[in-house]
């Protein structure tokens, strides 16, 4: 393919939502493909990778600075994954989880549970974050069905959240674009919502934390009361935002007071780790230390726990979750036929050893706050040229986003001619060899506007590797705004 194809191609992947039948028929003649993909056009293809580096088929090397979507925690082409992969497959490919377990499986939920400190007590092995949460709302349903409160089928999550692409699953996030196409289907008497806690949009200007805190807290107990206390299964929550509102942890004592409110009615209080968990924070469990420290009853992990090594997730339960369980039917009342895949399960568990001895979760933090440092300074410092829009750089780990903001009056005008700001930047980033992801739609609870873009490289990034997607991520910010001053 030749360079202007491919940079027509990335020209015009900014655009999302302007893409046309005919744009699509353009880039197909470029790119002929046979799958229905999430784009309007085929995105490039990766043929390999190294750590943080991926090699694409016209011979660009680009770097990944969000490891895929938060996945890759430890970057491509470990030696001792890939060993362990290798080993398992010679040794035992499949089994039907019914039927039989596997050792990777049971010694990977032995490492979980261990290592969640008595959190935990049993964990359900999926493949993905979807797969997760669905097992979540099902795990959580069986158990108040076990204990005889069959009139508890309730749940109650957040606007701006986002927990799954199944239809249950987006029955309860709260992501308006994803829904969109599917509100109809969508489950509406099961699946209720609280408003997000986002300080730096919904906190009122006279108001301190505790008090926003105490503001959410009583709407929480509000809508149990409205929705009768004792048929609420429990309240759902990403323990740190990603995709919808990118990077967004809560106030402090937010999570705490949720949980209360939960408790003091006797449901439970659950938590979305699919994206912020298995160390992407730099804890292991993301409410050690953006969640107060207070452990869920129910959790879901995926993305780090095979850091893309394998489709796997998680479903973890505490004692609670497990005596009911166990006391009654003393089964999961649900399962899929891959559940458990020694392959993948192999693979998590090479990551979680590589994991285990905490010196790369240590980097993760050494390396996010280096990278937000940058990132401050050279988006939000006294002469950056992207100031008067560098609206919030936030989030902890090496999980951070930068969000734009262009209704200031005061701030020199710009036009991106009815694009969104975040996927041009995006595009222009992959142009220069930088793959960052760029979101919209998470600045008010409608989904209507927001452009923020999301950094979650892997665990092991080097400093000069973050002075690089610094640099690219800047120079492409600067050059859409110049290119769209008026
Ligand atoms: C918080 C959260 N929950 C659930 C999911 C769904 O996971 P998957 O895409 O693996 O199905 C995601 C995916 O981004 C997520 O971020």
């Amino acid at each position: 393919m030749s360079p202007s194809a491919t940079s027509a191609i990335a020209a015009t992947e900014g655009i999302v939502g302007e893409t046309n039948a005919s744009t699509t028929k353009k880039l197909e003649a470029v790119r002929p493909t046979a799958i229905l993909h999430r784009t309007p056009w085929r995105p490039p293809v990766a043929v390999s990778g190294k750590g943080v580096y991926i090699t694409l088929e016209d011979g660009r090397t680009v770097l990944d600075a969000v490891g895929g979507a938060a996945v890759a925690c430890i970057g491509n082409g470990h030696p001792a994954i890939q060993q362990a992969i290798k080993d398992q497959v010679d040794k035992l490919s499949y089994v039907y989880n019914m039927q039989l377990s596997n050792e990777p499986a049971e010694e990977l939920a032995r490492v979980l549970i261990d290592s969640s400190k008595g959190a935990f007590e049993l964990c359900g092995l999926v493949s993905g974050g979807s797969e997760a949460m669905e097992g979540v709302i099902k795990i959580a349903r069986q158990y108040f069905f076990e204990t005889n409160q069959p009139q508890r089928t309730k749940f109650i999550s957040r606007q701006l959240s986002y927990h799954g692409n199944t239809v249950t699953t987006l029955s309860l996030s709260g992501h308006p674009a994803r829904r969109l196409p599917y509100e109809a289907l969508l489950d509406h008497d099961h699946f209720h919502q609280v408003s997000p806690a986002f300080a730096k949009r919904f906190q009122k200007p006279e108001e301190t934390e505790e008090q926003y805190v105490e503001r959410l807290r009583q709407e929480l107990e509000d809508k149990f009361i409205a929705l009768g206390p004792d048929t609420v299964i429990g309240f759902v929550a990403e323990t740190v935002v990603g995709a919808t509102t990118g990077c967004l942890a809560a106030p402090k004592g937010y999570f705490r007071a949720m949980k209360s409110v939960c408790h003091k009615y006797g449901a439970l209080f659950i938590l979305d780790e699919v994206m912020s968990g298995m160390g992407r924070m730099g804890t292991l469990h993301a409410w050690e230390s953006f969640g107060d420290n207070e452990a869920p009853d129910i959790e879901a992990v995926a993305k780090g726990l095979g850091g893309g090594y394998a489709s796997i997730g998680a479903v973890l339960v505490n004692k609670r979750i497990a005596d009911g369980i166990r006391d009654k039917n003393g089964f999961w009342k649900h399962g899929h036929t891959y559940q458990a895949h020694p392959l993948a399960c192999a693979a998590a568990l090479a990551v979680q050893k590589v994991l285990a001895d905490g010196t790369l979760l240590a980097n993760a933090r050494t390396q996010g706050e280096y990278l937000a440092s940058l990132l401050r300074k050279r988006l939000q410092g006294p002469n950056a040229l992207a100031a008067p829009y560098a609206f919030d750089v936030r989030g902890g780990g090496v999980f951070w986003a930068v969000e734009f903001d262009f209704t200031d009056p005061d701030a020199p005008h710009v036009d991106f001619k009815g694009r969104s700001f975040a996927m041009i930047v995006q595009a222009r980033c992959l142009e220069n060899n930088l793959i960052v992801m760029g979101m919209t739609g998470g600045a008010n609870v409608e989904g209507t506007v927001g452009d923020h873009l999301i950094f979650a490289p892997a665990y092991n990034v080097t400093k000069e590797e973050v002075e690089k997607i610094v640099d690219i991520f800047v120079d492409s910010v600067e050059d859409v705004l110049r290119e769209s001053f008026l």
